[in-house]
């Protein structure tokens, strides 16, 4: 694996050069190995941990998959960002390096789809049911549909669960974000929180957050305790606030191109799979982030703040302008609908 770079973008003249470099990487990784004989192979990349919710929905739709087509249908799985990272992940899947990713929602307001960003809005959703109001309503469904617009297939959406905040001192009040440098990915809205909260907000690839974090080059950083615990942040940050201030969830994406070529009825196998795939995921979505924490706590390493109602209403309060800030940028119709699909929680 080259080594991380810390640059968001790569410059216009090295463009065609990095493209090609992209497509050795795959060859060189094997990635563009020849299915089996009148099989397929479907190579799956994502940059989190294999015992993490998506490492494992990933690995269980493998399994489903692989056992029902009776292993013609083979899935090749590159976790922890071996392959591609959120760098070059997108462009990889649009160059048909690889077949299928799970980028988190706020990653495709980067490619041209701001309005993804609305899951990023903090203190939004009370739990993951609301999630469900807009994942699986008809605003959730014509978000996907958007993604053809890039050559894109959204096949279905995933949870992690909720995040938490990190840094090397407890962040229970906006005053203890002034000044920090917060890694965050690539959300204008994950920004603007930051900001909002009096931090310096730097946009790093999952996989470069560790080292940054180690090297000083960050100070702290939010995710889910699932994604902390497996890239052994806990051994870089001496405390953990449980803000359980936003949400993160996941969107599974394929290639028009390549999904059209697939018969039908492979198709059908392959959504199936996935569908039972991305179900498990949410069941055990909760217990990972829960063995994460006990995990944490037995470590000893870091240290765990729960934040009182007041904390926590305090935060909110804070980050509160961020809702009509960024709303131009969600768009002010997603917005509506947004509001709408929540405001039956309160009425339904
Ligand atoms: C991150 O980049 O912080 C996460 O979205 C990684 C992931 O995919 O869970």
């Amino acid at each position: 694996m080259s080594p991380p770079v810390f640059s968001a973008c790569s410059p216009r003249a090295d463009r065609r050069q990095w493209l090609r470099g992209l497509a050795a990487t795959a060859l060189a990784s094997g990635a563009l190995k020849a299915a089996p004989a009148h099989g397929i192979t479907l190579r799956f990349s994502h940059v989190v941990a294999e015992e993490t919710p998506k490492g494992l929905a990933a690995n269980r739709f493998k399994l489903l998959l692989e056992q029902r087509s009776g292993g013609r249908i083979q899935v090749l799985i590159y976790p922890d960002a071996q392959l591609y990272g959120d760098h070059d992940e997108m462009q990889a899947l649009q160059l048909g390096a690889v077949d299928l990713l799970a980028p988190s929602l706020s990653k495709f307001g980067r490619i041209g789809f701001p309005e993804f960003e609305l899951f990023d809005l903090p203190f939004l959703f009370e739990e993951v049911a609301d999630v469900r109001r807009i994942t699986q309503g008809p605003l959730g469904k014509r978000l996907l549909a958007r993604l053809s617009q890039q050559g894109l297939v959204g096949l279905g959406y995933f949870d992690n669960g909720f995040k938490q905040m990190s840094a090397n001192r407890p962040l229970l009040a906006p005053a203890d974000f002034v000044g920090l440098r917060m890694r965050v990915q690539a959300s204008r809205v994950i920004a603007a929180q930051m900001r909002a909260l009096g931090a310096r907000p730097v946009t790093l690839a999952f996989s470069e957050t560790r080292r940054a974090l180690a090297s000083g080059v960050v100070d702290g950083t939010e995710n889910p305790v699932s994604n902390f615990w497996t890239q052994r942040m806990h051994e870089v940050q001496t405390d953990l606030s449980l803000t359980e201030h936003g949400y993160l969830g996941y969107a599974v994406v394929t290639n028009q191109r390549f999904w059209m070529s697939l018969a039908k009825s492979d198709r059908a196998l392959i959504g199936q799979a996935l569908r039972e795939a991305l179900a498990f995921g949410n069941l055990i979505a909760d217990t990972q982030n829960d063995k994460a924490l006990a995990a944490l706590r037995a470590a000893g390493t870091t240290r765990i703040h729960t934040l009182t109602d007041g904390q926590r209403v305090r935060l909110a309060h804070a980050v509160e302008p961020v809702h009509q800030a960024l709303a131009n940028r969600i768009g002010l119709q997603w917005m509506d609908e947004l509001r709408q699909a929540l405001n039956q929680r309160l009425s339904g």
